[in-house]
């Protein structure tokens, strides 16, 4: 069962430095501020404290799974998350991002730990709206689950969603792949159908592949994106 044990500390410098490969299968780590913490492509994660659900967890997939699908799995455990506490539909903006009103409201960071995966996840929860940086770098607003719909929440009780959520999307991915996960990330990809630019290349998205790949038409041809960042035209 994912979440215990659990190490939390009131601050650290990331939550992804308190796990290692020690660690069982499951063990997660939760902090009320990171003073660094880590975004994708060695970009900065940062939160007022106090403010946000910040945590990480290890895992340890089957060899004959593919760790990077992890991102999607985790990505679609946090819009479920999402949609439980607010009743709003979520995306996921591949391969990582979750959004809501079209908001980037969590982040998920996947990193190698010897044989062990420490999946990082940061959901924006309480911050009003003078809390949260003014733009990311990647163009895309950012916004918390109070900005969204004015609530203020109990950041452990949505932290305890977030484990059964990842618990269950992780333990259907262990089992089938992600093709067990399908239709919920196909129902909520954010990027289907809009103008992108991918490595400079413009394009339009048609969809999230079976295997986890991003689809792109552009006039050179179809796209499969493995990795990477997509942007796309507001
Ligand atoms: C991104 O969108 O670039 C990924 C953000 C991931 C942030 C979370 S917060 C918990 C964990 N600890 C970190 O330092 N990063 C991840």
């Amino acid at each position: 069962m994912i979440g215990s044990p659990r190490r939390h500390e009131a601050e650290c410098e990331s939550t992804q430095l308190l796990l290692g490969p020690e660690d069982p299968e499951g063990a997660i780590a939760t902090t009320d501020h990171q003073t660094a913490g880590r975004g994708r492509l060695g970009r900065q994660w940062i939160e007022a404290p106090g403010t946000a659900v910040l945590v990480s967890v290890l895992l340890r997939p089957p060899p004959e799974r593919s760790a990077p699908e992890l991102s999607l799995v985790a990505a679609l455990a946090t819009a479920l998350t999402v949609e439980d506490v607010t009743k709003l539909s979520a995306e996921i903006k591949w391969p990582n991002d979750v959004m809501l009103n079209r908001r980037k409201i969590a982040g998920i960071l996947a990193e190698l730990k010897g044989d062990a995966v420490v999946l990082g996840i940061g959901l924006n929860v309480n911050q009003a709206r003078e809390q949260l940086p003014p733009e990311l770098e990647t163009k895309i607003a950012p916004g918390s689950l109070r900005t969204i719909d004015g609530r203020v929440r109990d950041r452990e009780e949505v932290l305890e969603t977030l484990l059964g959520r990842v618990d269950r999307a992780y333990q259907d991915w262990r089992a089938d792949g992600l093709e067990g996960l399908y239709d919920d990330l196909g129902a909520r990809d954010f990027l289907r159908g809009r103008r992108v630019t991918v490595d400079g290349a413009p394009g339009t998205a048609d969809r999230i592949e079976r295997d986890g790949r991003l689809a792109v038409e552009t006039a050179s041809g179809r796209l499969l994106v493995t990795s990477g960042e997509v942007l796309f035209d507001r």
